[in-house]
């Protein structure tokens, strides 16, 4: 079965993947393509509707994106979005200038023409703006649909199936934005609701034991929900010719080690071998104490130990009767995808992340992304579809070089003791108070200060613990979480009584930005 596929122009918005993300809440798939991309590869998705989206540029810059014209006479609907109305407009004979009314926030747009789009909506919108550019004249066969205060908001040409705002319907600030997402992609370019998770899984599922044939794959685990729900799916697709690779890197949290491995094993029956290379870390880790370092080493000796590993299961593939073709199964996300190929090319790095599992490269593995697809809520909804427990799902993010990361300073395997004990003193209190899944990662960090207390009749001199906990939508902004006082009394008082090592701790009131979520 094709599904029903809207293609999304990126002209390089900081809310193009919120396009697609809001699309796919009706069920309806749709890609974010570079708008670089050649129409060819428009058309081999055989799209029933294409977008055009926002972005920093002016049409008339002599740098502005390169993209083909002849996607406008496509002949399926269009719908431009802020610079993609500015692109329609430009192309099709009307002129664009610089504004005097830069329009930057909420604004009210009156719907003034009745048009497709608008179908079902107040006739005043509350919306969000964010441009410098305006349309003095419109192209032939188009007409003003809605303004604003002080200038054009909608405009459409419905002979030519072509329909463009100023604002951006995309923005939860839009308050009728998804209803006018759904006016075109349902009613406009009659799309069917036909991207579910059910059909997802099927065809995922399909897809891999395609590919994987009777070859054999490995996978590297964290314990975290992209590379499980990664690891779940291809188990679907070839059973227990998927070998999972857990490693103890020595910077888990409490009882990580043990518990991942019997919920992998006993809850999601996948073959797992796990690795206890702590002490190797450990000992790779002593005397580091900048950050980057810390996951560089981390991140090496990953790789070191998960090659080690992968070899030795792929020497005993090739020993037996199998086919000696191995595959690796990688957890990527659809954010990374689009990231790699955007037409601004991979952002800035402030921290150097590192995921589960390099690339063994002399062992010409060949990849499986099953994720590759997918927001890491839709990963979630895939999740939860395959049945897998909401102690998975569920999640918090943990980063690859874990506690190491929440250490500041040197970590050492008495440091690390010390943290995980604070750490589930933090997580439990807030499972407890009903507060996990509303924030994004609540956590401990041990600092590198020494303060005085007092316990009982004794003087204490002992380390201070920092108690962190935030809320995201996706990790890349994020607000100090206004935990109630109640939560961290209980959390205070049973760290210092409960953790030896620890007398005072402190509540993290840094967003982000200008703070960062992990401390280093
Ligand atoms: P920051 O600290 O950059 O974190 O605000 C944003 C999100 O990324 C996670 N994080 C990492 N994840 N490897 C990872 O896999 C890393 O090195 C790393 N550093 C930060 C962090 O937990 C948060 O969710």
């Amino acid at each position: 079965m094709d599904t029903s596929t809207v293609v999304i122009l990126d002209f390089g918005s900081q809310y193009t993947q919120l396009i697609a993300r809001r699309i796919r809440e009706f069920n309806v798939f749709s890609v974010v393509l570079p708008c670089t991309v050649s129409l060819d590869r428009v058309k081999a998705l055989n799209p029933k509707g294409v977008i055009l989206s926002g972005g920093p540029s002016s049409v008339y810059d002599a740098d502005a994106p390169a993209a083909d014209p002849a996607v406008l006479a496509l002949g399926v609907p269009l719908l431009g979005i802020c610079y993609g109305l500015h692109f329609m407009v430009h192309h099709l004979g009307g002129k664009v200038v610089a504004s005097d009314h830069r329009e930057y926030g909420h604004a009210e747009v009156e719907i003034t023409a009745e048009s497709e789009l608008f179908r079902g909506l107040p006739r005043t919108l509350e919306v969000w703006m964010s441009h410098g550019d305006e349309t003095l004249a419109l192209p032939e066969g188009f007409r003003r649909t809605a303004e604003s205060a002080n200038a054009l908001a909608g405009i459409d040409d419905e002979s030519r199936r072509m329909w463009a705002v100023q604002f951006h319907p995309e923005v939860a600030h839009t308050r009728q934005g998804m209803e006018l997402l759904k006016n075109f992609c349902m009613d406009i370019c009659g799309c069917e609701a036909d991207w579910t998770p059910e059909h997802f899984i099927q065809t995922t599922v399909e897809r891999v034991r395609a590919q994987v044939g009777d070859g054999h794959a490995i996978c590297g685990l964290s314990g975290g929900v992209d590379s499980s729900v990664a690891a779940v799916l291809v188990a679907r697709a070839i059973g227990d010719r998927l070998t999972c690779i857990f490693v103890n890197n020595g910077v888990l949290r409490k009882d990580e080690f043990a518990k991942v491995q019997t919920t992998m094993r006993e809850q999601l029956g996948l073959n797992v071998v796990a690795v206890d290379a702590g002490e190797r870390f450990l000992t790779k880790l002593a005397g580091v104490t900048d950050p980057e370092r810390k996951r560089k080493v981390i991140g090496n000796e990953f790789i070191a130990v998960f090659d080690d590993e992968a070899k030795r299961i792929v020497d005993h593939f090739a020993a037996g009767d199998a086919k000696d073709v191995a595959w690796l199964v990688q957890g990527t996300l659809y954010p990374d995808v689009i990231e790699s190929s955007s037409v601004h090319g991979p952002s800035h790095t402030i921290k150097s992340h590192h995921n589960v599992g390099g690339l063994p490269e002399d062992m010409k593995l060949k990849l499986i992304e099953p994720l590759r697809d997918l927001f890491k809520d839709e990963v979630r909804r895939i999740g939860r579809d395959l049945g897998m427990p909401a102690e998975i799902i569920e999640r918090q993010p943990f980063p690859g070089p874990g506690l190491a990361v929440r250490i500041l300073g040197e970590v050492t395997a008495e440091r690390v003791a010390m943290l995980q004990e604070a750490d589930a003193i933090v997580v439990d209190e807030i499972k407890k108070a009903g507060l996990y899944r509303k924030v994004w990662q609540s956590f401990a960090v041990l600092l590198p200060v020494k303060s005085v207390g007092v316990m009982g009749d004794q003087r204490t001199y002992a380390n201070a613990c920092c108690v962190r906990a935030v809320e995201s939508e996706d990790g890349m902004t994020a607000d100090w979480a206004p935990l109630p006082y109640e939560v961290l009394r209980a959390i205070s008082s049973r760290i210092v009584s409960e953790v030896r090592g620890i007398n005072r701790v402190v509540y993290d009131i840094t967003s982000k930005p200008p703070g960062t979520i992990e401390w280093e």
